[in-house]
């Protein structure tokens, strides 16, 4: 049986937890951690090594650079500065940071022959993975961010919390930067097969909120996480999970993800959030909504801040 080889760049908050998720989660058979710390990669797996007699599926877990990851099945890149990020609560002030690294590391991973999936959680996310994706030079649908992934996931709990309903019961999603230029296409979101605008027009109270507002709060859910741990962790780690889960097992099932548009939704040379087929080779296809003129254009306002961002630093590679 081919042996799954997973490597996680950067053990912070995020890419701990991700990689002791993993660890649990019997998706890898091979962890290799690399950090620029090396006291710190090496406790890391070290303390991961210490969870394998109890572990449910054990896992080897190495210490690795960035030139020993070209057969891995799958990279993950959680490396940032949170200090940064927490100082200004804004995303983009990790760009000129992790914008350096990336452009450092990933020509050294492709050396080694990378020819697997790559995804980016790194903020800002959407032109962090734009970068990888042009730095790696990889297949399209193989680079991809979990962008706005993580924000569907805290929409979904809003949801769940006003309405009762399970949360696998709710399709709904966020589309657009995994930052403030972030929408909810409110014409998609449903419960079972009935939509939300059915279940608004039969009047009952649970289904009646301002969409303006729980939009905002998705997004200070996650400020009120950064300011009491200085950090997030859980919802980008299981966000990180279930998409891990989706290429392992070539699951195809539709998630929203930062991905590169080339014409879809009428936006071109950019990542933004959108919802996408995940597969065994990443992203396979994304998925167009047949949304409302106004959420377009609201959609296409995400996109055109992403476009402007995107500018701030003449490292990143613009179409
Ligand atoms: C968050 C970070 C991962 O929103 O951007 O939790």
């Amino acid at each position: 049986m081919k042996q799954r080889k997973i490597g996680i760049i950067g053990l912070g908050a995020v890419g701990k937890n991700c990689a002791y998720a993993l660890a649990l989660s019997g998706l890898a058979d091979e962890l290799l951690l690399v950090d620029i710390k090396a006291d710190k990669v090496a406790a890391e797996c070290q303390d991961l090594r210490d969870c394998m007699s109890y572990c449910p599926h054990p896992v080897e877990v190495n210490v690795a650079d960035y030139g020993d990851l070209g057969d891995c099945d799958i990279i993950v890149n959680a490396v940032g500065n949170m200090p940064l990020l927490l100082e200004s609560m804004d995303r983009l002030d990790e760009l000129h940071f992790n914008i350096a690294q990336v452009n450092d590391f990933v020509p050294k991973i492709m050396a080694g022959g990378f020819h697997g999936v790559f995804i980016n959680i790194s903020n800002p996310c959407d032109i962090i993975t734009h970068q990888v994706a042009k730095l790696a030079g990889l297949p399209k649908g193989q680079v991809f961010g979990t962008g706005t992934g993580l924000d569907s996931s805290r929409l979904i709990a809003l949801l769940h919390q006003q309405t009762g309903i399970a949360h696998r019961s709710i399709t709904a999603l966020m589309m657009g930067e995994h930052g403030a230029s972030i929408m909810v296409p409110w014409s998609q979101v449903s419960f079972g097969s009935k939509s939300l605008a059915n279940l608004e027009a039969s009047g009952d109270p649970r289904f009646r909120f301002d969409h303006w507002g729980f939009r905002k709060k998705a997004e200070e859910n996650a400020y009120l996480v950064l300011r009491g741990k200085h950090c997030t962790e859980y919802g980008i780690c299981t966000t990180l999970l279930r998409t891990v889960e989706l290429v392992v097992h070539d699951q195809k099932a539709i998630q929203p993800a930062s991905m590169e548009l080339c014409g879809e939704y009428g936006v071109t040379g950019i990542n933004a959030g959108v919802p996408c087929i995940i597969g065994k080779n990443g992203v396979e296809e994304i998925v167009e909504y047949d949304l409302p003129e106004s959420e377009l254009a609201e959609f296409h306002a995400c996109c055109n801040n992403i476009r402007k961002n995107m500018t701030m630093d003449d490292a990143v590679i613009m179409d």
